[in-house]
């Protein structure tokens, strides 16, 4: 059963996934599915920010990235997954937020400021680079998301979705002349009240006196010359509250370590060192045989140090304590080559990968199972994307 809290997160079709990507993410995203309420999408707008020039493969890339999400495990009877695109409140929202959204706190964004710092032309710098935490701002607002689960690099994503969220309810979160409507309801109290009314505000606002707020709504209840309406925002105004339209989100930073890429380096597509999800049994084997190990064991009776070994990074996710203990010992001792250490590795892969592959299998064979259950997905998210703008409008004053 879903509890009360929504997820959303997405991931950009820029190619195939990786065995880092199943273990640093969507392994948590599986998890999440029985326990709340997910939204799994893919970001193709926000894979055009970067490849707008080269879309050939869009649609393919999104499919093959689904696949792969189904196969690990992701369960279209628990989370609900779907095509950004498919869903055009996103580009709504995004649009209607950009008028609220300080060009500095954009411009301060990290990974933008990073973007420009590695910049290889001025094609690359586009408006849509420095909106792409913006359009990822209303991908979570849009569902009123509690929890986003992030790699630390969108952190300061989240967090500028938090303070745009803020800002948004600040503007439009309450009635019109709020204030002012609110002094004139405290007048209607009688002078006696009302000074007693002010007198606890101050307190409880200034002073944080909780027992000042006690007061103050039990005079509110009591005062029998104030509309249910009026009673209600003396409420508010005691708390200086805003009416929330916009969720504040909260990143969920995924603690799984940075896989090892079968050079040494972290595992990246930029790399050129990665095992794909679904990749065959030779070339995993062959990849993994070759991975560099401890450069001490040059020779086969010379020991070595697990720390100082990617193939031992591997062991950390793949291999039981035995077998780790096996490593251990027969690392520093010269009691095992690298070869041999190695092929529990490659079996541990082999295994998981040829589950995925034979989850993957129904949908490779017929795409539309895949079209039918985005198709599914997106008609879900519009639902409460749809409700969100209109909510978003009425207070904005544009539903006419
Ligand atoms: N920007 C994210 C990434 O590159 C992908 C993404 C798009 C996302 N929209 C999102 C993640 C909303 C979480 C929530 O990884
Ligand atoms: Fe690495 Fe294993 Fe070789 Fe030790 S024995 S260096 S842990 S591959």
């Amino acid at each position: 059963m879903h509890n009360h809290l929504r997820v959303i997160s997405g991931m950009r079709p820029t190619g195939r996934l990786h065995i880092g990507h199943y273990h640093g993410v969507i392994k948590n995203w599986v998890n999440l599915q029985y326990e709340h309420e997910c939204y799994f999408m893919a970001a193709d707008l926000h894979a055009l920010i970067s490849d707008y020039e080269n879309t050939k493969n869009m649609e393919d890339d999104i499919y093959e990235m689904v696949i792969d999400w189904l196969a690990c495990g992701v369960d279209p009877s628990q989370a609900i997954i779907f095509i950004q695109s498919h869903v055009p409140e996103h580009t709504q929202l995004y649009a209607l937020l950009s008028m609220i959204t300080p060009l500095s706190w954009l411009e301060r964004v990290p990974s933008y400021k990073e973007h420009l710092e590695n910049a290889v032309s001025k094609e690359t710098d586009t408006y849509g680079c420095l909106g792409y935490p913006l359009l990822q701002s209303a991908d979570i607002l849009l569902y009123n998301a509690n929890i986003i689960p992030v790699g630390e690099d969108q952190v300061a994503h989240v967090e500028l979705t938090r303070e745009v969220a803020r800002r948004f309810n600040h503007i439009y979160g309450r009635e019109l002349g709020f204030e002012d409507k609110a002094r004139e309801t405290i007048k209607k109290l009688g002078s006696k009240k009302s000074e007693l009314y002010q007198d606890l505000l101050i307190r409880y606002q200034q002073n944080g006196d909780d027992e000042a707020l006690i007061k103050a709504r039990f005079l509110l209840t009591d005062a029998i010359n104030l509309s249910l309406g009026e009673k209600e925002r003396l409420f508010a105004f005691l708390e200086n509250k805003s009416k929330v339209i916009l969720t504040e989100p909260q990143a969920l930073v995924s603690d799984t370590p940075k896989i090892v890429g079968i050079d040494g380096q972290k595992m990246s597509k930029s790399f050129n060192n990665t095992i794909v999800l679904r990749e065959d049994i030779d070339s995993i084997s062959k990849k993994i045989r070759a991975m560099p190990t401890d450069p001490a064991r040059i020779r086969r009776d010379d020991p070595g140090d697990p720390a100082k070994c990617p193939v031992w990074q591997l062991h950390q996710i793949y291999s039981s304590p035995d077998t780790k203990q096996w490593v251990q010992n027969g690392c520093v001792s010269a009691g095992i080559g690298c070869l041999e250490c190695k092929a529990p590795v490659i079996e541990s892969i082999y295994a998981e990968q040829t589950g995925f592959i034979e989850n993957a299998k129904q949908y490779k064979d017929d795409l539309n199972l895949i079209k039918n259950i985005l198709a599914d997905g997106a008609e879900k998210a519009a639902e409460v994307a749809s409700e969100t703008i209109a909510e978003v409008k009425q207070v904005m004053n544009i539903d006419y």
